[in-house]
């Protein structure tokens, strides 16, 4: 027989008389209150950035996956409240951290965001309600770190209080896998708190995964992401060493992922960025250090993602001076700046470290985006070019760094003079004007 507590809440929830609070409303935040929003609950979107709380207020979107109207619908049903202040928590039952989690430096996690957002919430929390943390972070932060916080305020965990640890897995722009859609990990510090956690996610996600407690969950996310940094990092080196040996590291990967088992294809490129995949992994190095451990696969993955925008300019000098051309008086174009193709998002997009890089060696970079009007970054200060015959005449070469979908390929490739694919977006349109990573 189901537990009272349990049913109670299960009830509440299908009344939707649960209230929920969303801190931190970026990339991950944003679009998850959208959805409980849209499923009918209450849900208090708190926001510590002004800019982006005015910008939510006035019903003007930041995030790809978020659209303007949606805003629109979610604010005027009163189902969507932003907010700055914490005191609101008083009157939410389900609290969802949602904040960043970057580096301090090239290896050290930065958990400060996480530790300002819980000392706020202990102060606010309301007796009987569930939290649950949603950022990347190394196994150990949510008992560790969390917990002492939250009690810190007074409340006792299992009595007061219940706190749960849910990796975000969704993939910015997929719109094959919305939120619904992608099975969700989840460990409570107590098997109290991951059932209230998995009826909770139960109510807008087909599938919750329970496991036995918030190190498995957190850990889960890093497994998924040194996953992906590892091959990433395996096939950009498979595709340096191709290059020496003359070898299209791309029709390799295509006859590969014929093979119907035991294959999954990883494409090289010109580096990695986000928000995930360039720093979850190294979440996971520096807390097995402090276990005696290094873990030899993921600082040789990141150091090879990392040297990709390097190896990007090097080729390209290489690539020009076939063309006699030296690299310090080419005029070169860059396309695509985000770290992704279609989302609005640089942050650390190898884009801008190429461009960086070209700027430090005094070439005439410029570069298009249809995304991004304006690139002022570090010592970056440029502005789109607009995507013309007779501007794309002028370049001596033009580095294809991200390839949006919403690109004139045809159009590039036949009023461009040379054309440095790192993306194999051109596979198709094989031409000598055309060289690939
Ligand atoms: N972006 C992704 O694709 C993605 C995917 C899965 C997981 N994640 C993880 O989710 C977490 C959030 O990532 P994101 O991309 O949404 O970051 P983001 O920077 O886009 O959003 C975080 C938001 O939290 C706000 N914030 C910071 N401190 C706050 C506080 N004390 N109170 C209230 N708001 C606060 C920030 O102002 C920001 O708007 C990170 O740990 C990230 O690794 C991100």
């Amino acid at each position: 027989m189901m537990n009272a507590w349990l049913s109670k809440f299960k009830s509440r929830l299908r009344k939707k008389e649960v209230k929920i609070a969303v801190v931190g409303l970026g990339y991950v935040g944003l679009p998850l209150a959208m959805e409980l929003s849209k499923k009918g609950f209450v849900v208090f979107g708190i926001e510590i950035d002004r800019d982006r709380l005015t910008r939510i207020k006035r019903k003007e979107t930041y995030i790809t996956d978020v659209s303007s109207q949606e805003l629109r619908n979610a604010l005027s049903s009163g189902r969507l409240i932003p907010c700055g202040d914490f005191k609101i928590l008083k009157e939410a039952d389900v609290v969802i951290v949602c904040v960043p989690t970057p580096l301090k430096g090239k290896y050290h996690p930065d958990v400060s965001f996480i530790k300002e957002a819980v000392k706020s919430i202990s102060r606010n929390l309301k007796q009987g309600s569930l939290v649950i943390l949603e950022s990347t972070t190394y196994p150990g932060t949510t008992d560790e770190v969390i917990l002492p916080l939250l009690e810190a305020g007074g409340l006792k965990h299992g009595k007061d209080f219940h706190l749960c640890f849910s990796p975000e897995r969704i993939d910015p722009g997929n719109v094959k896998y919305p939120i619904s859609k992608i099975p969700k990990v989840i460990g409570g510090v107590t098997k109290k708190a991951g059932f209230l956690g998995k009826a909770f996610y139960d109510i807008i996600i087909d599938r919750v995964i329970m496991v036995s407690s918030p190190r498995v969950a957190e850990i889960t996310k890093l497994l998924e992401n040194t996953f992906r940094i590892v091959n990433i990092g395996l096939i950009d080196e498979l595709a340096m060493m191709a290059h020496e040996m003359k070898i299209d590291i791309w029709e390799v990967i295509d006859a590969a992922a014929t093979k119907p088992f035991g294959f999954m294809p990883f494409y090289p490129g010109p580096g990695v960025g986000g928000h995930c995949i360039p720093k979850d992994p190294l979440y996971l190095y520096w807390k097995a250090k402090h276990f005696g451990f290094r873990s030899r696969f993921i600082k040789l993955a990141s150091d090879i993602i990392s040297s990709m925008p390097e190896y990007v300019v090097e080729r390209l000098e290489d690539i020009l001076k076939v063309k006699n051309i030296k690299l310090k008086k080419a005029r070169v174009l860059v396309v695509g700046v985000t770290y992704k193709k279609d989302i609005k998002d640089l942050r650390k997009s190898p884009s801008i470290d190429i461009i960086d890089a070209l700027q430090k060696k005094n070439v005439n970079v410029s570069y298009f985006d249809p995304l991004i009007p304006y690139l002022i970054l570090n010592h970056i200060n440029l502005r789109s070019i607009e995507l013309k015959k007779n501007n794309l005449e002028k370049f001596d070469c033009v580095v294809i760094a991200t390839d949006h979908t919403s690109l004139d390929y045809a159009f590039i490739l036949k009023n461009s003079k040379l054309i440095f694919d790192t993306r194999n977006v051109l596979k198709h349109k094989k031409n000598k004007k055309v060289i690939v990573l």
